[in-house]
């Protein structure tokens, strides 16, 4: 089984999971990157057993659209009943590394406000300590010297990612060399950095179940 037909089981057995919670009055989040991609394709095939979307990304938002799925500012919601994004990885609590895509903000926002989070993602995303992928870090283009000396100081590479600019009109500083041992702690050390304006880290808030698909099949891990 390729990488793709893995990220499209996960996709499958997801849309399986959130059927049984959702109604015709539910709003589903929806995160951004080639997996969610294969989500927001499976759920086409329900669209009309829930009211609509919220978006991490205008990419995600055109592709929903295009599917004819209705996408809701998530001002005018009153309540996300379940989140469903990917991950660049994650760790056996369910800490993970996001923002592969530069939606980071965007989707911790929306796993702020969902009731559920589920993480979907091939097996290669699991390990034992993040850090191996470079943790990216949302920055307001004036503090971008400024956020990467206070980077270093923690023990991290930054590295400014050429010719992006995030959907709020800010740059990305994708952290290398950067093990992580205390998600936790590091994400709070980041967020207190002035020009920050959220990093990848989605520690203090995990997922609450992570779907792996695996040549095998679809694994399930829970928040303990
Ligand atoms: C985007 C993200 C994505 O969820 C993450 O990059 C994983 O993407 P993919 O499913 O393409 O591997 O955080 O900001």
């Amino acid at each position: 089984m390729n990488q793709q037909a893995l990220k499209q089981a996960v996709a499958d057995a997801a849309l399986d999971y959130v059927k049984a919670k959702i109604d015709e009055k539910s709003i589903i989040g929806i995160g951004t990157g080639s997996t969610t991609n294969c989500f927001i394709d499976a759920l086409a095939g329900i669209k009309g057993q829930v009211y609509g979307t919220v978006a991490s990304s205008t990419a995600s938002a055109e592709r929903l659209k295009s599917h004819g799925i209705p996408v809701y500012d998530l001002n005018t919601v009153d309540e996300v009943t379940i989140y469903v994004d990917g991950a660049d990885q994650s760790n056996h609590q369910l800490h993970l590394i996001k923002g592969g895509g530069a939606a980071l903000t965007r989707e911790k926002i929306i796993t702020a406000v969902a009731n559920e989070f589920v993480c979907i993602a091939d097996d290669s995303k699991l390990v034992e300590i993040l850090g191996e992928f470079p943790l990216p870090v949302e920055v307001i283009p004036m503090a971008r010297s400024h956020v990467a000396r206070q980077l270093v100081k923690l023990g991290g590479d930054p590295v400014y990612r050429e010719g992006v600019v995030t959907d709020n009109g800010n740059i990305i500083l994708d952290i290398f060399n950067f093990q992580i041992d205390d998600p936790i702690t590091t994400e709070n050390q980041i967020n207190q950095i002035v020009g920050v304006v959220c990093n990848g880290l989605f520690a203090a808030k995990p997922a609450d179940r992570l779907m792996l698909g695996t040549p095998s099949g679809v694994k399930t891990m829970t928040a303990k």
